[in-house]
C-alpha cells in the first residue's frame, strides 16, 4: 500500500498542523510506502517572496524530520523536485469540470478573504490531485479542511479512468476524527491565517504568552467548572498530556476551587514537555543541514522513478505517446 500526503511550507508549523496531519501521518506510514512531501508549488498560491519560499521549506523539513519523521522507511521530498506533477496537473485539468473548482470550500474561504482569484488559487485542487495520482497513493492521512480536495482527486481520477481506461487507483483520505478540529488561542480552527497558533517550535516566552491567552468562558475561581467538553485549555491538555493527568485535571476544574489561569500553566508545562525532544532533535537537524539535503534529494529519486512510471502510462493513454 502507498500513503501520501503533502504539507505546504506556509511558515512555522504548529501544533494543529501535528497532531492534525503529522502525527497521523507518521504513525500511518508504519501501514506501507509512505510518500510525504514539501508542497513548494502549492506555496506560490500564498507566497511572493522567493527567500521567504526558500526558507520556509528547510524549516518544514527540517520540523517534519524533527518530529519523528523516518528518512529510511518514508520518502521525503519537495513537491517541485518533481515536475511531471505539473505535467500531469495540466492533463488532469482536461477533465476537471469547473463548476466542481468553483464550489472548492478553500477557495471560497480565500477569495473571502481577500486573495486575488488567480488561475492558480483556482486550479490548486487539480495539482494536489496530480501529487497524489501520480504516486498512485491509496491512503491520503490528511487534516478535516483537506477532505473535500480528496474527494475532488477521487472524482479527477475517476473521470479519467472513464475516458481513457483505468491508469489511476482511487484514493481514500483518512482523517482522524478526534483531533480533526483543533481550536487555536482564540476558539476558531487553529490556523496560521488566523493568526491563533501555538507553534511547534516557538520561542519559549511567545508561547507562555499565548497558551496563558487561550480563551475560555468567565466562570469564577470558585465556580465548579461546567460545560468542560467545550473548554480549550483542556481540549489542548488532553493531547499532551497523559490521560490519567487530563482526567485529573478535568477533576480539579470541575471540583471548583481551581481557576483556568492555573490549568493554563499545567497546559504550559506539558506542552513543553511534550515537544521537549523534538526540539532536542531539531537543534541537532540545523547543525546538519547537509543530511537534510541529502535526505530529500534520496527522497526525490524515489518519486521520480514513481512519476516516471505513472507519467509513461498517462501519456500513453492520452495519446500523447
Ligand atoms: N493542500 C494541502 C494543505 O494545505 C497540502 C497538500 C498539497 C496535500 N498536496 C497534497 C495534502 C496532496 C495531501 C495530498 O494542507
Amino acid at each position: 500500500m502507498r500513503i501520501l500526503s503533502g504539507i505546504q511550507p506556509s511558515g512555522k508549523l504548529h501544533i494543529g498542523n501535528y497532531f492534525g496531519m503529522m502525527r497521523p501521518a507518521l504513525e500511518l506510514a508504519q501501514q506501507g510506502e509512505a510518500f510525504y512531501f514539501i508542497a513548494d508549488y502549492h506555496s506560490l498560491t500564498s507566497i511572493s517572496n522567493p527567500d521567504e519560499l526558500r526558507s520556509n521549506v528547510l524549516d518544514v523539513a527540517l520540523d517534519f524530520l524533527a518530529c519523528g519523521l523516518n528518512p529510511d522507511k518514508t520518502v521525503f521530498y519537495r513537491q517541485s523536485d518533481v515536475p511531471q506533477v505539473t505535467e500531469l496537473t495540466w492533463i488532469l485539468a482536461n477533465v476537471t469540470p469547473v463548476p466542481m473548482l468553483e464550489n472548492a470550500h478553500s477557495y471560497k474561504e480565500k477569495i473571502a478573504q481577500g486573495l486575488k482569484p488567480n488561475a492558480g488559487l483556482f486550479t490548486y485542487p487539480v495539482l494536489m490531485a496530480a501529487d497524489i495520482l501520480i504516486v498512485q497513493g491509496a491512503r491520503v492521512p490528511v487534516g478535516k479542511d483537506q477532505k473535500q480536495h480528496v474527494e475532488m482527486t477521487r472524482d479527477i481520477a475517476g473521470a479519467f479512468n472513464r475516458q481513457f481506461g483505468e491508469v489511476f487507483t482511487i484514493p481514500d483520505a483518512v482523517i482522524r476524527p478526534e483531533v480533526a478540529t483543533l481550536p487555536g488561542i482564540d476558539g476558531r480552527k487553529m490556523s496560521k491565517s488566523y493568526n491563533n497558533t501555538l507553534e511547534i517550535f516557538g520561542d519559549e516566552k511567545a508561547t507562555k504568552k499565548k497558551v496563558m491567552s487561550v480563551v475560555t468562558d468567565s466562570q469564577p475561581v470558585e465556580a465548579p467548572k461546567v460545560d468542560l467538553d467545550k473548554n480549550i485549555p483542556l481540549q489542548m491538555y488532553r493531547l499532551v498530556a497523559a490521560r490519567e493527568k487530563a482526567n485529573e485535571l478535568q477533576a480539579k476544574l470541575a471540583a471548583g476551587g481551581y481557576g483556568y489561569g492555573e490549568a493554563k500553566k499545567e497546559l504550559l508545562a506539558a506542552l513543553t514537555d511534550y515537544f521537549a525532544p523534538f526540539r532536542k532533535k531539531r537543534e541537532e537537524l540545523v547543525k546538519n543541514l547537509d543530511y537534510v539535503n541529502g535526505i530529500l534529494r534520496k527522497g526525490a529519486e524515489r518519486a521520480n522513478a514513481v512519476a516516471d512510471e505513472t507519467m509513461a502510462k498517462v501519456r500513453k493513454a492520452v495519446g500523447l505517446r
